[in-house]
């Protein structure tokens, strides 16, 4: 239903504040007519130059978190269901570095984090203060989840296929059922040798799009349908879906569409708070770029130089990408939206 103005009360930027409750100290301030999800008209003012209608505090509070500022009071009296106040950060400069980098409190699941990009992007968001769950179909994720916690910080690992949506729904309900779901990190893909185009089967183009982009996919709307209070999705896309490249066409083309996605996703998800942004490696030294390099090393291929093929003459490393992920889903990275991040020490420059 459309609503009218509807009343809202002076931010404090006092945390303390709680006094000007009564009646009178309401100011009428003219607010953006909206539609609500379950027909409450709730008004807001959260002191960043934004009014803003949400359904409920908790809400709010996570809006606000993720537009960079911190709710530092809120309360939602039962006599005034109409009216919400919140004492947010007096403006967007006041809000700290560490504030911003801040995901204690947050829920995370990194896909294919027992090993490579995953593990490292599920090790910097833990150690950010997320709970992390590492999905994956390798149980070796077990072991990643337990250097984790040994390290004081707090992480789990549950079996999950990407391309099974079963397995999705579990580790997204499991999220849930910690208290929420805040992040989600699509990292698990496949990169086996694509080869000339003349002989790529129907079945390979099928294993290839079904793990590195309808699965992702599937995990997005998964991940985004449990975001009710906003969140943010970051999807693993490569290099190789801007530049093309002979030979990788498969893997080429599935990238392609996941940066694709992550614009589309970026527009529908954003009025509802939900981020959605791509980063895009360079040769990143994993367990995964290994094994494929292995069998060139007989054609005289130097692994490491072509692991360090870029402008900075440094191999690309997980940690490099994990330190992207963290900007992209922290208050570091509250206004962008939509984006694929190059990460790969120039070689695309
Ligand atoms: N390493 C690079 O140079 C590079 C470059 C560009 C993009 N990427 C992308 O980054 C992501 C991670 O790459 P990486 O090099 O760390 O890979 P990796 O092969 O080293 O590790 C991939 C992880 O994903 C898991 N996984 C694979 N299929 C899965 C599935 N169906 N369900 C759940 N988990 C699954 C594996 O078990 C493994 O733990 C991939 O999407 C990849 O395409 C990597």
């Amino acid at each position: 239903m459309r609503v009218g103005p509807v009343p809202i009360l002076k931010v404090a930027n006092d945390p303390g504040t709680t006094t000007s409750w009564a009646g009178t100290a309401y100011s009428q301030q003219r607010v953006q007519p909206a539609t609500l999800p379950n027909g409450i008209p709730l008004a807001l003012h959260v002191g960043l130059a934004e009014v803003a209608v949400l359904a409920d505090a908790g809400e709010l509070e996570a809006r606000v978190r993720f537009l960079g500022g911190r709710c530092r009071h809120r309360f939602l009296p039962t006599s005034h269901p109409r009216v919400l106040v919140v004492s947010t950060s007096p403006s967007w400069t006041d809000a700290s570095v560490a504030d911003l980098v801040d995901l204690s409190g947050r829920r995370a699941v990194v896909t294919g984090a027992a090993m490579g990009i995953g593990a490292a992007v599920a090790t910097r968001l833990a150690q950010a203060g997320a709970d992390v769950i590492i999905a994956d179909i390798d149980a070796r994720g077990e072991d990643t989840a337990a250097s984790l916690r040994a390290a004081g910080l707090s992480a789990s690992y549950q079996r999950c296929d990407i391309t099974n949506t079963d397995d999705l729904v579990a580790v997204a309900e499991r999220a849930v059922a910690a208290g929420g779901l805040d992040i989600w990190v699509n990292n698990a893909g496949i990169y086996p040798t694509t080869g000339p185009v003349k002989s790529v089967t129907d079945e390979f183009l099928d294993r290839m799009f079904d793990v590195n982009i309808r699965a992702q996919f599937s995990a997005a709307r998964e991940a985004a349908n449990r975001m009710p209070k906003g969140g943010s999705i970051v999807n693993l896309a490569s290099i190789a879906g801007i530049r093309g490249g002979a030979g990788i066409s498969a893997y080429t083309a599935s990238k392609g569409a996941v940066i694709a996605m992550t614009r589309a996703l970026g527009n529908e998800l954003g009025p509802m708070g939900i981020r959605v942004n791509a980063i895009a490696p360079g040769i990143i030294d994993t367990p995964g770029v290994r094994a494929q390099m292995e069998p060139l090393k007989a054609t005289g291929l130097d692994i490491d130089a072509a692991i360090a093929a870029n402008p900075l003459r440094t191999a690309g490393h997980p940690d490099h990408i994990a330190r992207a992920c963290l900007f992209l889903v922290s208050g570091l990275a509250a206004f962008v939206n939509g984006v694929t991040l190059v990460v790969d020490g120039g070689a695309t420059a």
